[in-house]
């Protein structure tokens, strides 16, 4: 059985109030389940914050993304390890909104990864297509070259213990989630791209599916035999939602 993740990405979103009421209200209610995972990623700014209140709880928490940059003169920038001596335990990296909006293009991608696992961190490497890329018949090309971009720096090797999530642009915070079904298909052609190059890692690896997830929707689609749980934007924002998630995978 491989694990089972549910992850919140909180984005651009919190204040100190309003976080320690979620934080407290899953800290409360996520119990403890063998081979299951619940985590939130959350700025970098309240990650002292959310350590404080999750520490000893069976929930993890990571930052949303870390610096392609190790240490020096780079004004603005965080890194893996600073992250890493706030207890994270996860790193997403390659999100679509800084590859499209931020500048992660894939060899950064690539370099973010590599911290992240310098630091002991499980990196959460996203993939997705934009709406053009799908109708064009691109789908597969696309997250063929973001996960390949990472597997030429690091090899096949370097998936070992890492997160893959897909998460189709065109479904991220629009309400339009893919079907279980579209879902799957790309899920399964993503371990099989891995298996042709170690069958044993692309077995174990955890590939969660994000865009639109809600507590409606969470249960058809977990129960898809190659999505290992949800990668979650806006309900992650609503304890309700997010437990109500969590209680589906
Ligand atoms: P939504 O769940 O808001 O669609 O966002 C998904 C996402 O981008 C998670 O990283």
């Amino acid at each position: 059985m491989r694990n089972r993740f549910v992850i919140g990405n909180w984005k651009l979103n919190g204040e100190l109030d309003a976080n320690a009421v979620l934080l407290a209200d899953l800290n409360q209610k996520v119990n403890r389940e063998s081979g299951k995972f619940c985590a939130v990623c959350v700025p970098f700014v309240y990650l002292a914050q959310t350590q404080n209140v999750l520490g000893k709880s069976n929930i993890g928490w990571g930052a949303q993304d870390i610096s392609r940059y190790v240490a020096g003169a780079y004004t603005g920038e965080v890194s893996a390890k600073m992250v890493s001596e706030f207890g994270c335990r996860y790193a997403i990296v390659g999100h679509s909104e800084r590859r499209a909006m931020l500048g992660d293009t894939d060899a950064v991608v690539a370099e973010k990864f590599g911290n992240a696992k310098k630091a002991v961190l499980t990196p959460v490497l996203c993939v997705g297509e934009t709406l053009d890329e799908r109708v064009a018949g691109n789908t597969e090309n696309v997250v063929m070259r973001q996960l390949h971009a990472v597997i030429e720096t690091h090899g096949v090797a370097g998936l070992s213990g890492a997160i893959l999530a897909y998460e189709p642009v065109w479904a991220i915070g629009t309400g339009k989630t893919a079907t279980p079904q579209e879902a799957e298909a790309v899920h399964a052609f993503l371990r099989a791209e891995i298996a042709r190059l170690d069958v044993e890692i692309a077995a174990a690896m955890p590939i969660l599916y994000g865009g639109s997830v809600k507590k409606a929707n969470a249960k058809e689609l977990f129960a898809m035999s190659n999505i290992d749980g949800g990668l979650i934007g806006g309900a992650s924002l609503v304890a309700e939602e997010f437990l109500g998630i969590w209680q589906a995978l």
